[in-house]
C-alpha cells in the first residue's frame, strides 16, 4: 500500500481506544523487520526517523526503503520524522515524502513553542502533512525531587488544551513520567495515569507518549549475557503502557526496545560462533530479534487486526 497520513492512521486509533506502534529506523533491516512484523498483524505502523538517522542513511534512501516495503508487505504505513527541530527540517522531509512530521520546540518557552509549532502546521497543511507537537519535557523528571520541579516538567492539562487549540497540530506528545533511552527511572516507575486523564478529556486530538520502552528483562538478559553493560536499566513497565493507552495515547514511540534487541541478537552470534564473518548472518539474527519485539508491541498496543 503506498504510504499514508498518520492523521489516517492515528485518528481511528484515537477513536477506537488503541494505539500504534511509532517504531525509529535507520535502516533496511530495522525498516523490513517493522513493517514484515506490522503485516502478519495486519496492524498500521508508523515508521519513524530521528534527525541523526537521516544524516545517517539520508533522505532518498530512507525514503525509497519505507515506501517500497510498504508497498510490497501491502502494510497501511506512514513515514514520521521524529523530533523535528525546526521548520526546515520538516520542509526537507515533505519534499521527499514524509506523510507525517514532528516539531519539537517543547524546550523553548511556551509562547515560542506555540509560535513555532503554530508555523509549522500552517505550512505542513498546505502540503498535507500532519504534524505531531510536543508540550512537557521528558527528560530529567525523575531526578527532581522536588514536586514543584518534577510538576513543572510534566504537561499541564490546561496549557496543553489551549496550545493544541492555538496551534492546530494533529496529534500532541505529552510529558507524564516518561524519558528517552535505556534508563527512564532510578526507583520504581510512575507514570502520572491521572494528569493523562485530566489531559485526555481536554484534548481531543491523539496523544503520543514518548520515551515508552519497556527495557524487557529478557531482551535486556539476552544482551547482558552475551556482555553487554547496562546496569541499572529500566523501562516503562507493560501495564503502565496499556493503562496509558486506556486514558488516550494513541501513538506510542519505540526505539530503545529494538536497540536492544539489535545488540543481544549480535553478541550472541559473535560470541557462540566466532568463525561467523558474513554480515547477513549478523544483522539477518538482528532483524529476526527486532520483529519479534515489534510483533510484541502490537500485540500489547492492540493494534493487530486494525489496518
Ligand atoms: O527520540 C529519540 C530516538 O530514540 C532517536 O534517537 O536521535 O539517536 O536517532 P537518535
Ligand atoms: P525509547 O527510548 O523509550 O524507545 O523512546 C523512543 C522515542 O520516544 C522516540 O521518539
Ligand atoms: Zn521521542
Amino acid at each position: 500500500m503506498a504510504l499514508v497520513s498518520a492523521k489516517d492512521i492515528l485518528v481511528p486509533a484515537r477513536e477506537k481506544g488503541y494505539a500504534v506502534g511509532a517504531f525509529n529506523t535507520s535502516d533496511l533491516e530495522i525498516s523490513q523487520a517493522i513493517i514484515s512484523a506490522a503485516a502478519e498483524l495486519h496492524a498500521p505502523v508508523i515508521i519513524a526517523t530521528s534527525s541523526s538517522a537521516i544524516e545517517y542513511a539520508g533522505y532518498t534512501d530512507l525514503f525509497n526503503i519505507v515506501k517500497h516495503l510498504s508497498e510490497h508487505f501491502g502494510v497501511k504505513a506512514a513515514l514520521h520524522l521524529d523530533h523535528g527541530a525546526d521548520l526546515e527540517t520538516v520542509v526537507r522531509c515533505i519534499k521527499h515524502g514524509w506523510t507525517s512530521v514532528m516539531i519539537d520546540a517543547s524546550k523553548l518557552e511556551y509562547g515560542s513553542n506555540v509560535a513555532t509549532t503554530s508555523e509549522v502546521v500552517r505550512i505542513a497543511h498546505m502540503a498535507g502533512v500532519p504534524v505531531e507537537a510536543e508540550l512537557g519535557r521528558l527528560g530529567g523528571v525523575e531526578d527532581k525531587v522536588r514536586v514543584e520541579e518534577r510538576e513543572a516538567f510534566l504537561t499541564d492539562p490546561g496549557q496543553a488544551q489551549e496550545f493544541a487549540q492555538r496551534t492546530g497540530c494533529d496529534s500532541l506528545a505529552v510529558a507524564i513520567g516518561t524519558s528517552h533511552g535505556a534508563y527512564k527511572f532510578k526507583a520504581d516507575p510512575r507514570l502520572d495515569i491521572e494528569r493523562l486523564a485530566d489531559i485526555s478529556q481536554r484534548v481531543r486530538i491523539p496523544l503520543v507518549l514518548h520515551g515508552a520502552s519497556s527495557v524487557p528483562e529478557d531482551v535486556l538478559a539476552r544482551a547482558a549475557k552475551y556482555g553487554a553493560k547496562l546496569p541499572g536499566a529500566k523501562g516503562v513497565p507493560e501495564d503502565a503502557v496499556k493503562a496509558a493507552i486506556a486514558k488516550g495515547i494513541s501513538k506510542i514511540n519505540i526505539d530503545t526496545d529494538l536497540r536492544l534487541a539489535f545488540t543481544g541478537a549480535v553478541r550472541q552470534i559473535l560470541s557462540e560462533k566466532p568463525e561467523i564473518f558474513d554480515p547477513r548472518k549478523l544483522i539477518g539474527e538482528a532483524r529476526k530479534a527486532i520483529k519479534d519485539v515489534v510483533k510484541r508491541k502490537i500485540e500489547l498496543f492492540g493494534s493487530a487486526g486494525q489496518a
